[in-house]
This record gives structure tokens, sequence and C-alpha cells, in this order.
């Protein structure tokens, strides 16, 4: 039965992400760490947007909202079959051209469409309005079970008194709740373990600084935001234990994209011989690309280069790129921590036993 109450939300951990009797309702995590501010969407067109201009971000989060905010658009769609299916199809598209990079988008759009298709040509609209709205929930209620399962997995590789070094946001923010990396974090804090978290700022984003800080503080664990560019010289102190990031697409041969700088970090933690762990649910793996090579690679508005709000950083008509994801090579990553299992080290057999 898909249950109906208001601002619904999963498990006991905080979600970026709610239900609200057939809306979809996002923390629009631009303004974080300074307002709160939760926004209605019942649109698909809005909904991409929302995803575009990273109202919500973060891989298997974008896969949540997508799934959701299909959901909630289809609710309004026409109840002839014909009009339905013109309706999705378009609604599909539109979400799927938000966003490149994380797979969990297209994951989570292909399996809706499957679902719809099917209630479609067997009962007829409102049975697949339903059957979505079942499946994004599940797709949600899944997403946060998988980050309590890989959190427990991978809490078994933090040592005692670690000091870790994360980059990005890969916490409750960027998922249906809890975290990939941060679930990590969060599950060793909670087997007992006196661990301290480095958050690299994460330029240009600020992902690090705004929404890493803000959730492990609120969490009441030890957070330090470091710029990116401290990286190198807090691991040659040997201050770092190990690193653990998430990903937003990893390869069949176990090459990870993840954000912008990632892969410097990877290459630091090899050079340092810090362990360099990633942590991400099997909807993250797409063994349908071979390698990292071919990989979409986002590149966003230069403006979140040059200016914060409306401070310019640097001088107007200079040329500026912003790429919004690296790839980091399997041979860089100690393991991959998924919710069945832990792939170590990271290759094309390991990857696909943990997808059998
Ligand atoms: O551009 P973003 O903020 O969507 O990028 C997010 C990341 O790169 C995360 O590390 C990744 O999606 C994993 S989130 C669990």
């Amino acid at each position: 039965m898909v249950a109906k109450d208001a601002l619904m939300t999963w498990d006991s951990v905080f979600s970026p992400i709610k239900w609200d009797a057939g809306r979809l309702v996002l923390l629009d995590q631009r303004l974080l760490p300074e307002q709160e501010v939760w926004r209605h969407y019942e649109d698909a067109t809005d909904v991409a947007e929302a995803i575009r201009k990273m109202v919500v971000r973060g891989a298997p989060a974008i896969g949540c909202a997508a799934a959701l905010g299909l959901a909630a658009a289809a609710l309004r769609y026409p109840d002839d079959v014909e009009g339905f299916n013109r309706a999705l199809m378009r609604d599909i598209e539109l979400l799927k051209q938000s966003r490149p990079t994380a797979v969990n988008l297209f994951w989570a759009l292909e399996h809706q469409q499957l679902v719809a298709r099917q209630a479609l040509e067997e009962l007829g609209a409102d049975a697949a309005k339903q059957a979505l709205e079942q499946q994004a929930l599940k797709i949600w209620r899944d997403d946060v079970a998988s980050c309590r399962a890989m959190g427990r997995l991978g809490a078994e590789l933090i040592p005692e008194r670690a000091c870790i070094l994360t980059h990005c946001n890969a916490g409750a923010l960027a998922t249906g709740g809890y975290g990939t990396a941060l679930g990590v974090v969060r599950a060793a804090a909670e087997s007992g373990k006196q661990i301290r978290v480095y958050a690299d700022e994460t330029r240009p984003f600020l992902q690090g600084a705004r929404l890493t800080a803000w959730e492990l503080h609120k969490s009441g664990i030890d957070v330090t935001v470091s710029c990116d560019n401290m990286a190198g010289a807090l691991m040659q102190r040997g201050e770092i234990s190990c690193c653990v990031v998430g990903a937003d697409r990893i390869a069949a041969n176990g090459d990870v994209a993840n954000k912008i700088g990632t892969y410097m970090v990877a290459a630091l933690a090899k050079r340092h011989g810090v362990p360099f762990y990633v942590a991400a649910p099997r909807s993250t793996i797409d063994l349908g690309t071979p390698t990292g090579a071919e990989i979409p690679i986002e590149e966003r508005p230069s403006r979140e280069v040059t200016h914060i709000g409306d401070t310019a950083l640097a001088p107007e008509a200079v040329g500026v790129r912003n790429i919004a994801f690296d790839v980091t090579p399997a041979e860089l990553v100690t393991a991959i921590v998924t919710e069945v299992g832990v792939a170590q080290p990271p290759s094309e057999q390991s990857i696909r036993a943990l997808m059998d």
C-alpha cells in the first residue's frame, strides 16, 4: 500500500527529500548552510530544472528525486492510455536531459518507464499512476537501506581514531538519506570509533564547506573544513588515515567518476600510501560503460567559478572552464564499497561479482 502521510520521510534518518501527498518536496541545497528552505514540485519541467540548478544534487538523491518527480507529474496526466504514454515519454526525456554524469538518474527513470508501461498496457492509466508512485517510494526507501548496509561494510575498513578525508558531499544530503561516503563515516561513529573528518571545501560549488560540514556538525561528528589545495600537505604530514568519497558513475572496469578534484585526491593518496575508498550503491555502477573514458562529463556554467553570489572573483572576459566531474582510474582506488559487498581491489571481475 502506498503511504500518503504528509511530509513522509524514511527511517529516522535525515533526508533532503519528502513526499507530501502526491507532491515532491526538496530541501534547496543552494541555500545551505544559511537557510533551510523546502520547495514543492508537481511538474517534470520544474523537477528537471531543480536537478539542473542543483536544488537537489548527489547521484542517488538525483535518482530518487527524478523517480518521485515523475510520479508526481504522472498523477496529473490524462486518463487515456495514449495521452498518458505521450506525457510519460516527454517527461522522461526532459528529466534525462537535466544532468549527464550521475547514472542513478537514468537508472531510476528506466525503472520507472518499465513499470509504468507494463501497468499501462495491462491495467490502464490509474494503475500506471499508482505503480509509478509505489516504485518511486521503493527506490527512495531502498536507497536509504543501501546506504545503511554500505555504511556497515565500510565502517569495518575504518581504523579506530581515524582521520578521514572526504571530497564533495556524499552524505544524507546527496542520497535518499544517511549517505554513501558519509554513511561509512556515520556507521563508524555509531559503532563507537573515535573518528574525525576533513571536508575538502570542494570548489566551485562548495559542497564540502557548505553541505558536508553542515550535516556532520548537525550529527555531532567532528569535522574540519580544509581548502582543496591542502589535501597534499595534510597527507604529507601523516594527518590522514584514509580517504572516503562517493561516486556519480562507476564504469565496468572500476574507474570512478566523481566530483572534480577527486582524481587529484586519489593520486595524492597513492603517493602517500593512504587508502582511498569509494562508497556507492550498485545503482551507480554502469556495466554498459566499459571504462571511465566513456563516461559523459558535465561542464557547468562558468559563473559558478567566477562568482560567489554577486561578487566577481575573476576579471570579466577571461576564459573559464567548469568541468564538474573527473575520472579516477581503478588502479588508484583501494576498494569500492557497495550495499552487498566490497570490491577490493576494483576490477572488471570484482565489480561484476557484485552485480550478479
Ligand atoms: O555536482 P554534485 O554535487 O551533484 O556532485 C556530487 C558528487 O560528486 C558526489 O560525490 C556523488 O554524487 C556521490 S553522492 C552520494
